[in-house]
């Protein structure tokens, strides 16, 4: 499959949707050294300077628009193992799709799609790495963390980057032969909210609770005060611990 690789662009899942709507193929991978208009989940912005890994995947899944975020969990999966394996770090997920370590955030997700009410047209996946890049901002420096600095050194951004697609693939691969319940074991595993309280913010106000499980449509059960499980969709909420 294709790669299309820029030294800098507004944002690799702007370039994805645009490849993705004249026809890419499953499989193609836009990467970007850098870019200007990174995008965040609920439109917050994301700094993508030099020395990160920043890039998309295009997907044509079998899927209902429903299970779309089952892509996001096993990215989440592949990223979180293949930090733990390449760079021998203890990276974390934190629901929905951040990757931790020590608490601060090394990856951030994003994943979009075009949909009718009953397929998929295509799902780019956008993942951000802050591999080797420093100096962040005032506001993100207390809860964002590179791999450099978590290791005292520079990582080998191509080793991570390909034992990241390398599992993405197994996974997705495996997702549909042997379906989805290996996969959401391993997230579990790997996620620091279960059986933690959290505070969960959306458009419509906030409540406390703690997080039981997740489903398998990767959304958060949280057992509220009075007893009550919410199940919690990715959306549009902030989660605080
Ligand atoms: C988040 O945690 O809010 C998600 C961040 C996703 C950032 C990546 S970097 C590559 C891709 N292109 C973008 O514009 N965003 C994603």
């Amino acid at each position: 499959s294709e790669i299309y690789y820029y030294s800098l662009i507004d944002s690799t899942n702007n370039a994805a949707k645009k490849i993705a709507q004249e026809g890419a193929p499953e499989g193609t991978l836009v990467i970007a050294e850098r870019q200007n208009r990174g995008r965040g989940r609920i439109e917050r912005q994301w700094q993508s300077p030099l020395g990160g890994i920043w890039l998309s995947v295009i997907l044509r899944p079998y899927l209902l628009p429903q299970d779309a975020p089952k892509l996001t969990i096993m990215t989440a999966v592949a990223v979180a193992e293949a930090i733990r394996s390449e760079i021998e770090i203890e990276a974390d997920i934190k629901w929905p799709n951040d990757i931790l370590i020590h608490g601060k955030k090394v990856c951030g997700i994003l994943t979009e799609m075009s949909a009718e009410l009953d397929a998929v047209n295509y799902v780019v996946i956008g993942v951000g790495i802050n591999a080797n890049n420093d100096s962040f901002s005032e506001e993100l420096k207390d809860i964002a963390v590179s791999l450099k600095e978590v290791k005292g050194q520079k990582i080998n951004r191509l080793k991570l980057l390909c034992a990241v697609l390398s599992k993405l693939e197994d996974y997705y691969e495996k997702a549909e032969t042997e379906g989805f319940y290996e996969i959401l074991e391993r997230w579990k595993s790997l996620c620091v909210n279960l059986g933690k309280k959290v505070n969960i913010k959306s458009i419509n106000g906030s409540f406390e609770g703690t997080a039981v499980d997740i489903d398998e449509f990767g959304a958060l059960l949280v057992k509220k005060q009075d007893g009550d499980i919410a199940r919690v969709l990715s959306g549009d909420v902030s989660l605080r611990q």
